[in-house]
């Protein structure tokens, strides 16, 4: 396939996702990469397909002595430099390519072997000055292009269709879009109805979120959606993360960010908040995966500029 997007920097995972000593497999515009982390939290990645007879080093093991992966077919050992590790010589030249990573508060980001087009977005770098880590939720292999996940996050009509059952979502009134070349800005005002108690009970977040929100969303084209809001207990930054794993498959995961003063709230807070996050990527997922093909809109709803500017970046990239 063509690549995506070529030069985007791409947040292929978080830290936490990874794990110590376990090879992960990570699929970007169609190339399949095994990436692992040691113990001193040194991150590798290489090629996935194997020199040898192009198994798939990722069902292999990682050897904690020698931060080498190995195969699961005849046991050939690569460093994190795509150089074969043997005993008594160590080769010098790689003969299966590194994936080049580029590691930011935790956050691993990568052009796959593309030029630069764009810097890694200054956004994640205010977020982690302002909010603590709360954890990784809601991470899904999503059935569609990026394009259609691109663009179900910039379009903020869709909070009271796709995201009624459980937010309760009324209604929905954008107050500003600002736009910035990649970058650009939302406020939106949400009137959210009563939850019922047994999804309070299930899901106390709800219980503590205001009737309106007042939230602001900003956006760093083409990997970053962060939802910024203020609950009763806390602040939080919901960072939502999209890349293209093929041309029909879009990888999303949100990290979470907040702002928590008491400790024994943030504890209650933390599942709490990452639970509600994960029903928010499994009613996107549900709204793109169920979409007929695209066609020309007979119909038009205020504010869609923004998912057309979305739309006029990615097809003039
Ligand atoms: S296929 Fe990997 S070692 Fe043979
Ligand atoms: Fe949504």
């Amino acid at each position: 396939m063509e690549p995506i997007l070529p030069g985007a920097p791409w947040l292929i995972a978080h830290r936490s996702m990874l794990g110590v000593n376990k090879p992960h497999k990570i699929t970007l515009n169609a190339q399949d990469y095994v990436i692992w982390q040691n113990q001193q939290g040194e991150i590798f990645a290489i090629n996935n397909i194997c020199p040898h007879m192009q198994a798939p080093l990722s069902d292999g093991w990682v050897c904690q002595e020698r931060d080498t992966i190995t195969c699961p077919f005849h046991a050939l050992e690569f460093d994190g430099q795509g150089r074969l590790y043997q005993k008594d010589k160590q080769d010098t030249q790689p003969i299966t390519k590194p994936l080049k990573l580029v590691i930011s508060n935790d956050c691993i980001w990568t052009y796959a072997g593309f030029e630069p087009k764009l810097p890694i977005p200054d956004l994640h770098q205010r977020i982690v000055d302002e909010y603590e880590f709360m954890g990784v939720s809601g991470e899904k292999s999503i059935q569609g292009d990026l394009l259609s996940n691109i663009m179900v996050n910039y379009d903020y009509n869709h909070q009271n269709g796709t995201h009624k059952e459980l937010f309760k979502i009324t209604s929905c009134h954008v107050t500003s879009f600002e736009e910035n070349g990649y970058y650009a800005t939302v406020k939106q005002d949400l009137a959210r109805a009563n939850n019922k108690l047994g999804e309070i009970i299930k899901n106390p977040i709800l219980g503590i979120l205001p009737k309106n929100l007042s939230n602001t969303l900003e956006y760093s084209f083409p990997s970053t959606t962060v939802f910024f809001t203020k609950t009763p207990i806390g602040k939080i930054a919901q960072t939502h993360i999209l890349y293209p794993e093929t041309e029909k498959r879009t990888k999303t995961f949100i990290l979470m960010y907040a702002q928590v003063g008491n400790p024994l709230m943030k504890f209650l807070f933390k599942n709490s908040v990452l639970q509600a996050a994960a029903t928010v990527i499994e009613q996107d997922t549900g709204a793109v995966e169920s979409l007929y093909p695209r066609q020309k809109p007979k119909i038009r709803l205020p504010n869609e500029e923004i998912m057309f500017y979305a739309e006029k970046l990615y097809r003039n990239w």
